[in-house]
């Protein structure tokens, strides 16, 4: 049986990648330090003889026994509202958490796939974004402790690719939605879900004109597994190319949950990209990959997923406290 670590396997996209992979066959060692995850988005796995958890910060050493077969790197907070409460963590786990985990690599000799971002191309000047971009990120901004940190996660994957031939792949994630999101973790489909919900108006920072393409989880996991299992070692774009403005994305969760709520405007965040959209080319010709469920069947599915959960869950504001982190 084939063996994978998955790192973040706690929180919403790691949960999604250790169901597939189980049910790939594999035998699933999942970590997490519980920062911004949940233990039970993963509950289900506990009881299967193929699943182990383990609680660690991937941070400080990273140490296992036995083979790996594959690294899967998908532990940071991954929402604005996490990483600028938590600046230090974020910086760290895509350096010094890489290192670690590019170091296990080595000593097991895996194959290891780290989880980057859109956000390495910043407020993109170019539209839509391909992967030969460079991008436009401003190191100081509030925002640069994730961006920067993930730029420096590509970098110190291709050094060890280039200098110790490790086998190493890069995928650059979009917007991605679905069931186990934190609904208060500030990102906007489960922000405005979470809003119509509670019977509260939806807020649209700026004017609404900014955009966004969203991608469904199926999808974006079907695109991680498939680039894992290939032989292509730069960095691939995989996220759904169909873009919306936030105004009319406001305008469409208020259409599917049926309430009559308005819409409110805020100020917009520093540094708020003002578009998004992959390039999917490279996906496509590469890994034979594209989205295949449209946006209306992907809300429909994580709205009835929000709805299901219990009053309490849905009036809590804030989830995490990050008091006394470095
Ligand atoms: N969801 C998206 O749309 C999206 C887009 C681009 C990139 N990504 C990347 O995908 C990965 C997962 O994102 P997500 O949306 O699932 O976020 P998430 O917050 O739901 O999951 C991240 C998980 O990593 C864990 N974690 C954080 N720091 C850790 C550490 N030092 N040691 C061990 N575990 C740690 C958290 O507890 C959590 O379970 C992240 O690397 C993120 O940057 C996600």
């Amino acid at each position: 049986m084939k063996k994978v670590l998955i790192t973040g396997a706690a929180g919403f996209l790691g949960s999604h990648l250790c169901d597939r992979f189980i049910k790939e066959g594999f035998y699933v060692i999942a970590m997490d330090n519980l920062i911004t995850g949940d233990l039970k988005n993963i509950s289900h796995l506990f009881p299967l003889e193929q699943f182990e958890f383990h609680h660690h910060d991937v941070s400080t050493f990273v140490h296992l026994e036995g083979n790996v077969d594959y690294i899967l790197h998908f532990a940071s907070p991954a929402s604005p509202i996490d990483y600028l409460k938590i600046p230090i963590e974020t910086l760290k786990v895509s350096s010094l958490g890489t290192l670690n985990l590019l170091g296990l690599a080595m000593q097991k000799k895996s194959r290891i796939l780290v989880a980057s971002t859109s956000e390495i191309y910043g407020d993109p000047l170019v539209h839509p974004q391909n992967e030969d971009y460079y991008g436009n990120v401003s190191s100081i901004g509030p925002r640069g402790v994730y961006d920067e940190a993930k730029r420096f996660m590509e970098s110190l994957t291709m050094a060890y690719h280039r200098y110790h031939g490790l086998d190493t792949r890069i995928v650059r994630i979009f917007n991605t939605y679905g069931s186990r999101m934190r609904l208060n973790d500030g990102r906007v489909v489960p922000a405005f879900m979470g809003q119509a919900l509670r019977g509260e108006d939806l807020t649209v920072f700026g004017d609404g004109s900014q955009t966004r393409s969203f991608c469904y989880i199926d999808d974006q996991v079907e695109g991680i597994y498939r680039l894992l299992m290939s032989d292509y070692t730069d960095p691939i774009n995989i996220g759904n190319p169909h873009e919306t403005t936030i105004l009319e994305f406001a305008q469409e969760i208020i259409k599917l949950t049926g309430t009559d709520q308005k819409i409110i405007h805020k100020p917009l965040p520093q540094d708020d990209p003002l578009q998004r959209q992959p390039d999917i080319s490279r996906a496509k010709e590469i890994l034979s990959w594209e989205p295949k469920t449209n946006r209306a069947e992907g809300l429909k599915i994580v709205y009835d997923y929000f709805k299901s959960l219990s009053p309490e869950e849905l009036q809590k504001k804030e989830h995490r406290d990050f008091s006394n982190k470095s």
